[in-house]
């Protein structure tokens, strides 16, 4: 969401900004790395046009997704974050012709992410969970939602068209994709593109809610107060 890129797009250095398809292109450079960054919108098909147009138009080598999601797990708090190892579309179901989440004619189900960046990724998260967070929010904003000791998480995540608010949407994931640690809208689509394009990805998100009865609550909340903190820590530290 525009929020969640707000301090990305202040710190970059843009030189030039494409306009394609509804959406911007920021071209130009953070802490001295040609990058591209893009706000996708939110869904498969947002965030998987944004991907092509980055790699078919862009050339990018590598592609980072990051943002908000839902945690699934009681280790995975509000303020934690995420990084995915692997990832699934929850609401891929052509069955009976195809088995349950598989990828019609592709015969995948589960998307690796590159493990380099994943570990790149996870360090770089704890040094600033660890060292930066306080810097970039203050404690009575943390305390308010109550983040208090938060922690990097490596896991399976799922990702589809809708936004996990109720229980039975909660209970559904938990017993057919127990494994999942976070879920959200978008990254797993952008791993099918990157897996047809053979290209380089992480996902990286902090946690909103709990992808529960009250998830829209803390979502907004999220959003309004401290997600545009946590992106762009999440990214100047990845960049370094
Ligand atoms: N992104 C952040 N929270 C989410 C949720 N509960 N469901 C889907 N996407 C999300």
């Amino acid at each position: 969401m525009q929020q969640e890129i707000e301090l990305i797009l202040h710190h970059m250095h843009v030189e030039n900004i494409v306009e394609t398809g509804t959406r911007k292109f920021y071209v130009g450079t953070i802490q001295k790395k040609k990058c591209v960054v893009s706000l996708s919108r939110i869904g498969k098909v947002a965030s998987s046009v944004t991907a092509a147009v980055m790699i078919e138009r862009f050339a990018v080598d590598r592609l980072i997704v990051t943002g908000v999601a839902g945690g699934l797990t009681d280790e995975v708090k509000i303020g934690d974050i995420v990084v995915a190892t692997s990832s699934v579309q929850h609401d891929m179901d052509c069955r009976p012709i195809f088995p349950q989440f598989e990828i019609p004619l592709l015969d995948v189900v589960t998307f690796t992410c590159d493990t380099t960046l994943v570990e790149d990724a996870y360090k770089s998260c704890s040094t600033f969970i660890r060292e930066e967070l306080h810097d970039f929010v203050s404690k009575n904003e943390l305390q308010a939602l109550h983040i208090h000791q938060p922690a990097v998480h490596k896991g399976l995540l799922v990702s589809g068209d809708q936004f996990i608010g109720t229980m039975p949407q909660y209970e559904k994931i938990r017993a057919e994709l127990p494994d999942a640690i976070f879920v959200e809208m978008e990254g797993a689509a952008v791993a099918q593109v990157c897996y047809e394009y053979k290209v380089p990805l992480v996902v990286v998100r902090s946690i909103s809610d709990k992808a529960n009865a009250i998830a829209h609550i803390d979502f907004n909340r999220y959003i309004e107060n401290v997600a545009k903190y946590y992106t762009w820590g999440l990214i100047e530290g990845m960049m370094k």
